[in-house]
């Protein structure tokens, strides 16, 4: 479907994501509830006052398609969500498929260039991790990114450490990607940098109070055509520079020996440096607190200075950026001050109100455009196979073990030769073995076989 810039949908995003169109995003950040077993409501009297969303998963929030669905199309990842049950319990396969489904189609609308971040926590982190993994692959993992909310010591201490970090996973969507280095590039601050890491890295330079350190000319790989040799007690060296550089080098006052007989060193200013490349743990964007200007009042709002440095690692000017979980919009605002595209969903009725507003603080006047389509469209196709996985939970309804999708047929309960109709409360699904059994039988009948052949004992231990 043919989607404008600034559109925010009010609407479920597994409907608008199947609605999107294949390869036509760059970059998707979402932030979905985390499996926290916990309903989120804005602050009274708040901007965002009213919006609230659930995070507690139950068996009863999925389409029963919805199983049979992940269990066609990606059997492994379905063997996956039983292993994460196994462990942890119907709540948590309820979510994954949630996720799962939802992840597939992310996957399908994402340009070959493109970037996905998974903001989570430790609720559910680890198993998303093998979710991802298998709906985009291992190798298109990048990175997962802790980012530590703020530096606290809250919590239950008595009982353990404080819980204060999130996990953003990082994939692309194959090996070719937007990567820009100077995002995650911070300047190097002079104020921040503690008194005994300037005194051990950087001497100050007395004519103008400039900090420097002094680092190695040696080359690392030998061109001799184009460098300078030197011998230091008979071992051969090479100049990092050839001989054109290093006279300007010198004749600039920054190639220094420190005394006679030690090899020059080059004289690197701390003012001069392009900054500190991040690595994966984000320590220095502080969490919202009720005092932070740019607080709304809605659940589990982000800082849009994580969105920006997300936004302008991943994508260039012009490109699309999706949120499908966007809340209050924050990547939305990002996005437009960053001059990128952005299309965000939510289920929330708050979510078009505040991002307009958001925009409007941050001086954008541009309009944006609601949708609350009709999206049955975009539905997904259930048939009488994929509602029955669900219900059955992927068991055979006669010998109760589990099978993969392809390996059961629906079956009726009465059979037609004894009345049976094509009504929904006349149907299962029963492994070939059953079904064979069945044919004209009762399901009485059929179960007492199973049991005279001790099938069914057997599924009870
Ligand atoms: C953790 S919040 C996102 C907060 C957001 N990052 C921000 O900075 O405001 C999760 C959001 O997902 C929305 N949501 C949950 N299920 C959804 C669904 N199926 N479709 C669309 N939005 C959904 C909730 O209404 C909630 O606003």
């Amino acid at each position: 479907m043919k989607v404008e810039n600034r559109t925010l949908f009010e609407n479920d995003n597994l409907h608008v994501l199947r609605g999107l169109d294949t390869n036509s995003i760059d970059l998707i950040y979402l932030d979905p509830p985390f499996n926290s077993n916990r309903t989120f409501e804005a602050s009274v009297g708040s901007e965002a006052a009213g919006a609230t969303f659930k995070d507690f998963w139950t068996l009863e929030d999925l389409d029963n398609a919805s199983h049979g669905e992940l269990a066609e199309r990606e059997p492994k990842l379905y063997e996956i969500i039983k292993a994460a049950e196994f462990s942890h319990g119907k709540s948590m396969k309820a979510y994954l498929i949630m996720m799962s489904i939802r992840l597939l189609e992310m996957f399908r609308i994402l340009r070959p260039t493109g970037t996905l971040y998974l903001h989570c926590d430790d609720n559910a982190s680890h198993y998303l991790k093998t979710v991802m993994d298998t709906v985009f692959g291992k190798d298109n993992f990048r990175n997962e990114i802790i980012w530590q909310r703020a530096a606290t010591t809250k919590g239950n201490l008595k009982k353990g450490l404080a819980r204060d970090s999130d996990s953003i996973f990082r994939y692309s969507k194959s090996d070719t990607y937007i990567w820009n280095v100077e995002a995650v590039t911070i300047p190097y601050d002079m104020a921040n940098l503690d008194e005994k890491t300037k005194r051990q890295y950087y001497c100050v330079e007395p004519e103008t109070g400039r900090r420097f350190s002094l680092t190695s000319l040696t080359a690392q790989t030998y061109d001799p055509d184009s460098h300078l040799t030197y011998d230091v007690m008979g071992v051969v060296r090479t100049w990092r520079w050839a001989e054109v550089r290093m006279r300007k080098e010198i004749a600039a006052g920054r190639i220094v020996q420190t005394r006679p007989g030690n090899v020059p060193r080059y004289k690197r200013y701390l003012d001069e440096q392009k900054g500190k490349r991040l690595n994966n743990i984000w320590v220095d964007i502080p969490n919202l607190t009720a005092r932070s200007k740019e607080r709304i009042g809605y659940p589990t709002q982000k800082p849009i200075a994580l969105l920006e440095r997300i936004i302008a690692a991943s994508s260039k000017p012009g490109d699309r950026v999706l949120d499908p979980f966007c809340g209050c919009a924050t990547t939305c605002v990002a996005a437009e001050r960053l001059q990128r595209q952005w299309i965000g969903i939510d289920l929330s009725s708050k979510s078009y109100e505040l991002v307009q507003s958001r925009l409007e603080q941050s001086g954008i006047t541009e309009p944006v455009i609601h949708r609350k389509d009709n999206l049955k469209l975009y539905k997904q196709k259930k048939t009488d196979k994929h509602i029955l996985f669900g219900i059955q939970d992927g068991k055979c309804n006669g010998c109760q073990a589990v099978f993969p999708f392809r390996s059961m047929s629906v079956a009726y309960i009465v059979a037609k030769s004894n009345g049976g109709t094509n009504a929904a409360d006349n149907l299962q699904l029963l492994c070939s073995a059953c079904g064979s059994t069945k044919k004209n039988r009762t399901q009485k009948q059929l179960i007492q076989k199973l049991e005279n052949k001790g099938v069914l004992k057997c599924q009870r231990l």
